[in-house]
């Protein structure tokens, strides 16, 4: 206890200095970017950076993007899977709504012109007509087991409403077998309607002798022709499953656009376990609609299963690895109960079972871009202490839409007992990416603003690889743009050790 008090006075006094030595690059920074303007070797670390333009969403008529032609009006569709606790693996996929029905259609249309405010009061999460039920087994069309979810839900949001949201969970009566293919289709709203036949890999056990292991990150996705190419690229790297840092749809209140951005990652989030961590995007703005009502309503988020309170923050355990997945936009101070949980979580990480500790959060803690500078300040401040001293390895985040990886840096200065910092923003959203940087800082590894995404192969209990892919570069292209292999520091070893110790007393 005492050391912690120490050493948070020493963080405050250096704290100070850092801020400091910040404001000043950041005065230099706003000079360069007057000056500079025009020179792209001052904005990249690529000599071969061509600055993109924005681009808008694709249409909705796109053929990633709109509903299927040839399926029918029960028909499921937007079929997403996700960890949802030991051994077990939700399911979550969308059916027509009871509006689109002869019964409720006269409503939804007349409701349209309501004045808003009677529009508003059919806000929010409600059950909805419907069964989801999920059939699987281990043979292709051989479904043995079958899992029931509760009772689905909908949600309206002005003049959008919803289509049933089903969910079930499988596994819950007996763990899912590891590493083994499951053939599954899932319920639609008419009896004896079902989906077409999809297949996923259950993760391996936990434990380093399931390394290596490759897991995919990406963030900022959108729903863009970036975005496709991201998504291209992505699947020829082959990630065993996904981790998304936030801003999934830039849907921004166009609820129909979670429909049209669930039906371009669906081929793969069907497939392939994919996490997410919530962005500023997720976060609902209009008036009198609750936060985070689209996010949380069509995605399991297993907070439950990791002791959170919230599903804005939680963590699993997946091969060789434990996975924190932070809130930006949820309380974050030193006394939250997002800050206590943390400190429980990592607390009780057994890095003889995960070796690999990583972190993922939205807003960043390290940037040299001038785009969203410092705003995650106030979150590092309070958490950034707890990432060292628990010897995270990773710590990804996207929000600025441009790729860097810092070395190990503790309040901007090297420790190389404290995690690497990967900003991986660049999935390709319609804002384009964020091509002004600020002088390079020591921490800096690596820097371009281009759109890609990265894959983590964690090989054994001490070395990983990393990967960031462009997608300027070829699909079948041999190099990545940046690649690095990561080692396990001393004191992240001693950290091990301490954890072991610790768990036997
Ligand atoms: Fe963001």
């Amino acid at each position: 206890m005492y050391l912690s008090r120490s050493r948070s006075g020493m963080e405050t006094a250096m704290g100070s200095a850092s801020f400091a030595r910040q404001a000043l690059t950041v005065v230099l920074a706003l000079a360069c970017v007057t000056l500079c303007a025009g020179s792209q070797g001052d904005f990249s670390n690529s000599l071969h950076f061509v600055r993109k333009a924005p681009k808008g969403h694709l249409p909705a008529t796109h053929t990633r993007l709109a509903r299927h032609p040839s399926a029918g009006p029960s028909a499921p569709e937007q079929i997403h899977i996700s960890l949802a606790g030991p051994g077990a693996v939700a399911v979550n996929w969308v059916t027509p709504g009871p509006e689109t029905s002869s019964s409720h259609s006269i409503l939804h249309r007349l409701s349209r012109h309501l004045p808003i405010q009677l529009r508003h009061a059919r806000l929010g999460r409600r059950l909805c007509p419907g069964t989801s039920i999920v059939q699987y087994g281990l043979e292709s069309g051989v479904y043995t087991s079958q899992a029931r979810g509760a009772v689905p839900t909908c949600y309206s949001v002005g003049d959008y409403d919803s289509g049933v949201l089903h969910e079930v969970v499988i596994g819950l009566d007996g763990p899912l077998p590891a590493s083994t293919d499951i053939f599954y289709r899932v319920s639609g709203s008419g009896a004896g309607v079902w989906s077409e036949e999809y297949a996923f890999t259950t993760p391996p056990p936990v434990g380093p002798a399931s390394l290596p292991y490759r897991l995919g990150v990406i963030g900022d996705l959108g729903q863009t022709e970036d975005s496709l190419e991201t998504l291209e690229h992505m699947v020829a790297s082959g990630p065993a499953s996904v981790m998304l840092v936030g801003d999934l749809s830039y849907a921004d209140g166009d609820h129909e656009r979670w429909d049209t951005w669930n039906r371009m990652v669906s081929p793969l989030t069907s497939r392939s376990v994919w996490m997410f961590t919530e962005g500023n995007h997720e976060r609902e703005r209009a008036s009198g609609v609750p936060s985070w009502l689209a996010y949380t309503s069509r995605f399991h988020l297993p907070h439950a299963a990791s002791g959170s309170g919230s599903p804005l923050y939680y963590s699993y355990d997946l091969a060789g690895a434990h996975v924190v997945m932070l809130g930006s936009y949820t309380d974050h101070g030193a006394d939250s109960d997002q800050a206590e949980w943390l400190a429980a979580d990592l607390a009780a990480v057994d890095r003889a079972r995960t070796p690999w500790l990583l972190v993922n959060m939205h807003a960043p803690f390290y940037s040299s871009n001038l785009n969203h500078l410092r705003e995650a300040e106030a979150m590092r401040v309070s958490m950034e202490t707890l990432l060292r001293q628990h010897a995270v390895d990773v710590v990804f985040a996207g929000h600025v839409h441009a790729y860097e990886r810092s070395y190990h840096v503790y309040d901007g200065a090297p420790d190389p007992c404290a995690p690497i910092y990967i900003n991986i923003g660049d999935g390709g959203n319609r804002e384009g990416p964020d091509t002004h940087w600020l002088p390079r800082p020591d921490w800096s590894a690596w820097r371009e603003p281009s759109f890609g995404h990265g894959t983590l192969d964690l090989l054994n209990s001490t070395h990983a690889q990393w990967r960031w892919v462009r997608n300027k570069d070829s699909v079948t292209a041999v190099d990545a743009a940046d690649a690095v292999t990561l080692v396990r520091s001393e004191c992240h070893m001693d950290r091990g050790a301490v954890d072991r110790a610790a768990a036997a007393a």
